[in-house]
């Protein structure tokens, strides 16, 4: 085809690149899933085996991820408040990534951290509320399907540990947490940081995720073309997987159509330890790992 050949804004497409770009960068956004959280013990939804939706099957649901639907919560809210209990993890505490991620942060490098998690460690991890973006809801606050009233994290975990179902004391509607189920809308944070944000980055890391939801998912395309993305995971993700998604929305780092995205192939915590090491972090990095 006669359309010019744009010039690739990394020199080649790896760690060591990423990270040189990465330097001269200081609106770097975030994107991070499940696989960032699994070194601290909990599990994620989709690796085989091990990930959650393949150990619903006790539960007896139609399919893993109505566990999730509303529609299933409102008829029987059951399996849901078991699983709860069962992720409701002992002791909260944030992996490496997390602690990578406050340290883009404190060197004023962070524009926002986007995650899909629910366990709040991006929180404890000391990366500042304003900095994150928690685009599929949280566990922190929930409230009662009928007339909203809002509850605190103590008084469902209370209810949950006894093998009940958290109740409103109003009206008698069901309490479900703030975390977003299939079939919810996002928060309207999510949306209004997605127009604010991704037109001002200038690096994207994506992290520990499938890439498998929408609209999560398509945040990969809303950055500039010339934005490097760079893919921190255990698989390749977000790839063109079929006609439909080829063009902005899916990450090209296997395509000789390539200019700017990166696929680093390893755990979340070894990609940033490497990161941090090629960024001339490592003193700062160990620091705050030993700090916490
Ligand atoms: N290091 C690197 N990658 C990892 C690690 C790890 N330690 N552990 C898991 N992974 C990778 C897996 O290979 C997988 O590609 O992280 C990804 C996790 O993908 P999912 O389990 O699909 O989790 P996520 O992408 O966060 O799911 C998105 O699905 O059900 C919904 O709302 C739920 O937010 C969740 C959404």
């Amino acid at each position: 085809s006669d359309e010019p050949v744009e010039e690739p804004v990394l020199k080649s497409f790896d760690l060591k690149n990423a990270a040189e770009y990465m330097s001269k960068c200081s609106n770097i956004i975030v994107m991070a899933g499940a696989g960032i959280s699994t070194s601290a013990g909990i599990p994620d939804f989709r690796s085989p085996g091990t990930g959650l939706y393949s150990q619903l099957s006790k539960y007896d649901l139609p399919s893993p991820e109505a566990i999730f639907h509303l529609e299933f919560f409102r008829n029987n809210p059951k399996p849901f408040f078991l699983l709860a209990k069962e992720l409701y993890p002992q002791k909260f505490t944030p992996t490496p990534t997390h602690f990578f991620i406050r340290l883009l942060n404190e060197k004023n490098k962070l524009l926002r951290i986007f995650t899909q998690n629910i366990d709040s460690l991006e929180r404890i991890a000391g990366i500042p509320s304003e900095k994150i973006v928690e685009a599929h809801g949280t566990f922190f606050t929930s409230h009662c399907l009928n007339c909203r009233k809002e509850y605190d994290l103590e008084f469902v975990k209370e209810v949950i540990f006894k093998d009940e179902i958290p109740h409103c004391t109003d009206c008698d509607g069901i309490v479900k947490p703030d975390i977003i189920f299939f079939g919810e809308s996002l928060p309207d944070r999510f949306q209004q940081c997605v127009q604010s944000d991704f037109s001002k980055a200038d690096f994207l890391i994506i992290i520990g995720t499938s890439l498998q939801v929408a609209p999560f998912n398509r945040l990969v395309s809303f950055v500039d073309k010339n934005c490097p993305r760079l893919l921190i995971n255990m698989e390749p993700a977000g790839k063109a997987t079929s006609i439909w998604d080829l063009g902005s929305s899916s990450l090209l780092y296997d395509t000789n159509k390539n200019r700017r995205d990166v696929f680093h192939k390893s755990t979340c915590d070894d990609g940033v330890t490497e990161l941090a090491k090629l960024l001339g972090w490592e003193d700062d990095f160990n620091k705050l790992l030993e700090s916490e």
